[in-house]
This record gives C-alpha cells, structure tokens and sequence, in this order.
C-alpha cells in the first residue's frame, strides 16, 4: 500500500528505531523537524515509490524505490516486532513485481553494510546479486533476465 500523509508519524517512528540507524547511512537520531521535511519532500517526489506492507492487520515495514536516472534504488526496512519472520523478503518481493508490471526491464540496486547479516540474506533471498563492495557497503543488484 502507498505510503499517505497519514503515515508520517509511524515512518518517524520506524526511522529512530536502533537497528534501522545502526544500518543507516546516517547514524544520528533523527528530529521531529527533520523528519517532518524528509516526508513532506519524498512524498511530493514522482520518481519515488514509497509502500507499506500489511501484516495481520498491521502495518510491518516500509519499503522505497526510488528512480535516479533510469536505475531503481532500494531501501527498506521492517519494524522490530515483526523481524524474523522473513517479511523483508516477501516485501521486496511485492515490491519488485509491482515496478515490473510497469516496467519489465527495471534495474534495482541496493546497498547494504557488509556487517548487516539479515539484510545480506534477505536481498540474496529476493533475487539480488553482489555487484560491488566498496570498503564496508555491498553494492546489490537485481536484474529480470
Ligand atoms: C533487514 C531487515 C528488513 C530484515 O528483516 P526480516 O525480514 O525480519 O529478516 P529475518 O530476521 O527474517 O532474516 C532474514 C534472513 O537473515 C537471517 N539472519 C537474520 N539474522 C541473522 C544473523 N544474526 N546471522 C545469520 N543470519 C541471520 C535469517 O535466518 C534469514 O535467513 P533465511 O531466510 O535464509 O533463513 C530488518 O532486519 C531491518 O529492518 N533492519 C533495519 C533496517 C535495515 O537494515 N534495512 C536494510 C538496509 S537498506
């Protein structure tokens, strides 16, 4: 489901949980503030597909795909009551099917810290390949082929 204006306060939520900044990019909490135009911007900006997955009548995770320059870029996240259940993949997996309905030939990178076990698994699970590493960051890739 598309993430709607709405979800602003569980996607803050979500954004400060320990395990989603340990993996960021971007390690330091993150301000109400900050957060506020984070969402605001990403959900006026066309080429990003911002979704929310539903489990047992609750929403488990969040998923983005955004389009930079005719390539796909993935990031995801499931909310830390719902983890080891394999929702990642099932997620990414919807996600993926969704984009190529549209677009068949659609490229998708992700990256990931190479420490980051359960998201190694869960993009490998889902049809990803190692493309690069780069000191401490995996570069991902999915093809339909
Ligand atoms: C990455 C994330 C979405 C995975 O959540 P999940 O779908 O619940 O993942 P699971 O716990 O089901 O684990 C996925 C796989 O990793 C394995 N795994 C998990 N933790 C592990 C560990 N410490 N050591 C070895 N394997 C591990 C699981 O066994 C499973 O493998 P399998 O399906 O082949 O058996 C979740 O941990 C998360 O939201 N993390 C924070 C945000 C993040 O890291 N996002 C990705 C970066 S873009």
């Amino acid at each position: 489901m598309k993430v709607t204006p709405k979800d602003e306060k569980l996607l803050f939520t979500w954004a400060n949980e320990k395990l989603v900044r340990k993996w960021s990019f971007h390690n330091l909490p993150i301000s109400r503030l900050d957060h506020n135009n984070w969402f605001r911007k990403n959900l006026k900006n066309k080429k990003l597909h911002m979704w929310k997955l539903k489990f047992n009548s609750s929403f488990c995770g969040l998923i983005r795909i955004e389009n930079v320059r005719k390539n796909f870029k993935l990031s995801y996240q499931i909310s830390s009551n719902f983890r080891g259940r394999g929702l990642g993949t099932k997620m990414i997996n919807i996600a993926i099917r969704k984009l190529r309905k549209k677009i068949p030939k659609a490229v998708i990178y992700a990256n990931s810290f190479n420490q980051n076990i359960s998201s190694h698994k869960t993009l490998i699970n889902s049809g990803f390949k190692v493309r690069e590493k780069k000191g401490k960051v995996i570069n991902y890739i999915n093809k339909n082929n």
